[in-house]
């Protein structure tokens, strides 16, 4: 039987796409997520993220549960009804600003709620992981492009970012103690676009906080202009520079690496971290612009001035995961960017015809 693969935040964003890419795949798929920030989830009622991705992948997951990943006994019920070969780790809260207002939350949410999650695992004797890590790790970069040697949690202003550091500090210590651990972290740069289908994608709630949802929602006449948040970097154009890379690339990424953790010959010892990104830095006003040849339209913008914590560029080596995992980002910036558009536009349209059926008193 194939392997059974628990992912946790699965319903979200990253996290929907990757689990299309284990279905197809051939894996088999527990989702566990407390629908904090996914549309839809209770118990037993699976959110509309997870049903379009049984729809995409024309397979049913083995089992969802609305479950918080600091709830142990939950988890341990959860650990002791499927037999788990291992698990992938999306589960957290992300938003940089909001981790500055409500520090604790976030420590609780992402940090106990991974020992939490290393703990039952333990326990169960499961002790594969693919943990969700960020670019954010690296700081205001010291070199470009930073490879997974530069230095860690040096410089890092805000918790979000700071969780996902010490997550990783514990992964290190975690698998220096007991050999049998393999643990692998991806470091994820900017990701973006959508499904190819456009059936799902990233929703975020409210104004987004980042740069693609953003311009996205303005091609669409949802909002009216975008700021661009200073003009005056030591960039080419002088707007921030960051590495862009497509959600269906870090899908297949994550699968490649779940692969090298369940392949007997190629098995990675300890813990081990890759960044995946595209390697080539995108402005702000070049997405603008790609964005504009995408959707066939202009992207109102008004420069203002920095956003307080952002540097100027930051772009990937990806060199490790290419020699080690055979990954590489194949989607260019008009893949996501036309991508992205096809799903916020289908939500629009999805907003519409949801009003109609409210006003229509037939
Ligand atoms: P997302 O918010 O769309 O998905 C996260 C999912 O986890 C949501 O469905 C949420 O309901 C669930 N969740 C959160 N806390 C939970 C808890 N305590 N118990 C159970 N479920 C919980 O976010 P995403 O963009 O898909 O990010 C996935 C992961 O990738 C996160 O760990 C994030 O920090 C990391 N990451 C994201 C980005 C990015 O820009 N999107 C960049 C780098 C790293
Ligand atoms: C990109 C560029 C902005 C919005 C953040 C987190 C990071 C990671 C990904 C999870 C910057 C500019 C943005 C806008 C703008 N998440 N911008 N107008 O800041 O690189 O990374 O998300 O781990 O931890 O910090 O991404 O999309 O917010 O910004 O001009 O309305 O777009 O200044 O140069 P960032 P972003």
């Amino acid at each position: 039987m194939s392997s059974l693969i628990l992912v946790t935040g699965g319903a979200g964003y990253v996290g929907s796409h990757t689990t299309v890419e284990l279905l197809k795949a051939g894996y088999r798929v527990v989702v566990v997520d407390n629908a904090v920030n996914s549309v839809g989830g209770s118990q037993g009622k699976l959110p509309p993220s997870l049903a379009r991705v049984q729809d995409l992948a024309q397979k049913s997951l083995v089992a969802y549960y609305c479950v918080d990943i600091n709830d142990a006994s939950a988890l341990t019920d959860i650990f002791s009804k499927h037999h788990v070969d291992a698990v992938i780790h999306f589960a957290a809260l992300k938003a940089v600003g909001e981790s500055v207002e409500k520090p604790l939350e976030y420590y609780h949410n992402n940090v106990a709620g991974t020992l939490t999650l290393l703990q039952v695992m333990q326990e169960a004797g499961v002790r594969r992981l693919v943990y969700s890590s960020s670019a954010t790790v690296y700081g205001a970069p010291q070199y470009l492009p930073a490879d997974e040697h530069h230095p860690t949690g040096a410089g890092l202003t805000n918790p979000y970012g700071k969780t996902k550091y010490f997550c990783e500090q514990v992964m290190q210590d975690l698998a220096a103690s007991d050999q049998e651990w393999q643990l692998v972290s991806l470091r994820y740069f900017n990701p973006v676009g959508a499904h190819p289908s456009g059936l799902i994608g990233e929703d975020p709630l409210g104004r987004p906080n980042n740069l693609m949802p953003f311009v996205a929602q303005v091609a669409i006449g949802k909002r009216e202009e975008l700021s661009v948040y200073g003009d005056d970097y030591d960039t080419p154009d002088g707007t921030g520079v960051r590495d862009y890379v497509h959600v269906m690339d870090l899908a297949e990424g994550h699968v490649v690496a779940l692969d090298r953790l369940l392949n007997k010959a190629s098995k990675v010892k300890g813990c081990v971290a890759y960044n995946l990104g595209t390697g080539r830095g995108v402005s702000v006003l070049q997405m603008i612009e790609a964005f504009r040849r995408a959707s066939g339209k202009a992207v109102p913008y008004r420069v203002v001035g920095r956003r307080a914590g952002d540097v100027a560029s930051v772009v990937a080596s990806c060199s490790r995961a290419e020699e080690e995992l055979g990954w590489q980002a194949r989607r260019d910036l008009q893949q996501m960017c036309v991508r992205d558009y096809v799903h916020v536009m289908d939500l629009a349209e999805g907003h519409v015809v949801a009003l109609d059926r409210l006003l229509n008193k037939a």
